[in-house]
């Protein structure tokens, strides 16, 4: 299943269009369509309806969530990028250079192709559930970095982390950025990057991680005037008519988002407009009007809670990086 780069492919610098190479892809994650179904079916039969938020992605889940990190009212995404921007060099002076950089839940690729210049991977090996968007963005990348080896891998990593040989024994820096760590649970958190560590062979951690902060503009983060955080979510419901042949309709259910302040985490919800049965073959699932789907939870850290996460994980020597206010964390960990 892995494709190979292209004939005659070597590494000379990432701007050599002489050698231009074709991103190698595995693809892991087989959708088993029995046990898809299967757990599906048992998220919407629990109390309270449950979907996990791996399902969000496809390839139109991508793009929206890509426009969403374009809102004004989404500030994490501009907030990591500014840390980034703002400490690169001191970051990659801390994590080193020439590991084989790996990209976990990469989406666009775009966050680690601002780090290629700082921190000089031997390669660029990106994850994601996402298999159609990933590809796309691969070939992007490998056309705007013609020499850099590129390993795409169609992976879900939900129960833990486990890479394939391809990936290669030497050091790896794996790239976890975007807040994406806050859909586990804590304890989820904690197994997630004990895996993380074991996995990136003593190369180290770069992580993006969302802090707890006022209600306000937490809640419009994620529930912003345009909608497209509402399309985002009510988006799952076309995959569950996909996936499970329910036959929901998007305009049955209203998108809902707040921030739990005693949880420290944003809830997103599909709430049934009125009351309906979603019904599948073999199943079915009745909601009374204003009833709801769980679609996504996103915990919120303070610094010094994160960094004794990372240390309980494995990770001795943690650096964090913010924003003068405080808002978002960049945690480089060895
Ligand atoms: C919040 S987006 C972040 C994208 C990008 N890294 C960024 O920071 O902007 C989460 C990404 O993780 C991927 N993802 C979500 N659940 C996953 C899973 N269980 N296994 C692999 N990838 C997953 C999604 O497809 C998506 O690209």
């Amino acid at each position: 299943m892995l494709a190979r780069g292209g004939p005659g492919a070597r590494r000379t610098d990432f701007g050599d269009t002489a050698s231009m190479r074709t991103p190698d892809f595995l693809q892991l994650h087989h959708e088993d369509a029995a046990a898809v179904r299967a757990e599906l079916a048992a998220g919407l039969l629990a109390t309270p309806a449950r979907v996990a938020p791996k399902f969000l992605y496809d390839a139109l889940g991508s793009r929206l969530f890509d426009a969403i990190t374009e809102l004004p009212e989404y500030y994490p995404t501009r907030t990591e990028r500014g840390i980034f921007e703002a400490y690169r060099a001191e970051i990659a002076g801390f994590l080193g250079t020439g590991r084989t950089l790996v990209d976990l839940g990469a989406g666009s690729c775009e966050k680690a192709a601002g780090w290629l210049a700082a921190l000089q991977p031997a390669r660029y090996v990106a994850v994601d559930i996402s298999v159609v968007y990933l590809r796309h963005a691969l070939e992007c990348l490998q056309r705007a970095h013609p020499a850099l080896p590129i390993l795409g891998l169609g992976l879900d990593f939900a129960a833990g982390l486990a890479l394939p040989e391809a990936v290669g024994p030497e050091p790896r820096l794996m790239f976890y950025p975007g807040s994406s760590i806050g859909n586990f649970t804590p304890d989820e958190a904690l197994a997630f990057l004990r895996s993380v560590q074991r996995e990136s062979h003593g190369g180290g951690l770069l992580i993006g991680v969302d802090f707890v902060k006022d209600k306000a503009t937490l809640d419009l983060a994620y529930d912003d005037p345009l909608g497209v955080t509402a399309a985002f979510n009510r988006n799952l419901l076309r995959r569950l008519n996909l996936l499970l042949g329910c036959e929901a309709r998007v305009e049955d259910f209203d998108h809902v988002a707040f921030y739990d302040t005693a949880r420290q985490r944003i809830e997103m919800h599909l709430q049934a407009r009125r009351a309906l049965t979603l019904a599948w073959p073999g199943g079915e699932r009745r909601l009374a009007a204003g009833e709801r789907i769980h679609t996504e939870n996103s915990y919120k850290y303070t610094e010094a809670g994160f960094a004794a996460l990372l240390r309980e994980a494995g990770f001795r020597d943690v650096r964090c990086f913010s924003d003068p206010q405080r808002w978002f964390g960049v945690f480089a960990a060895r």
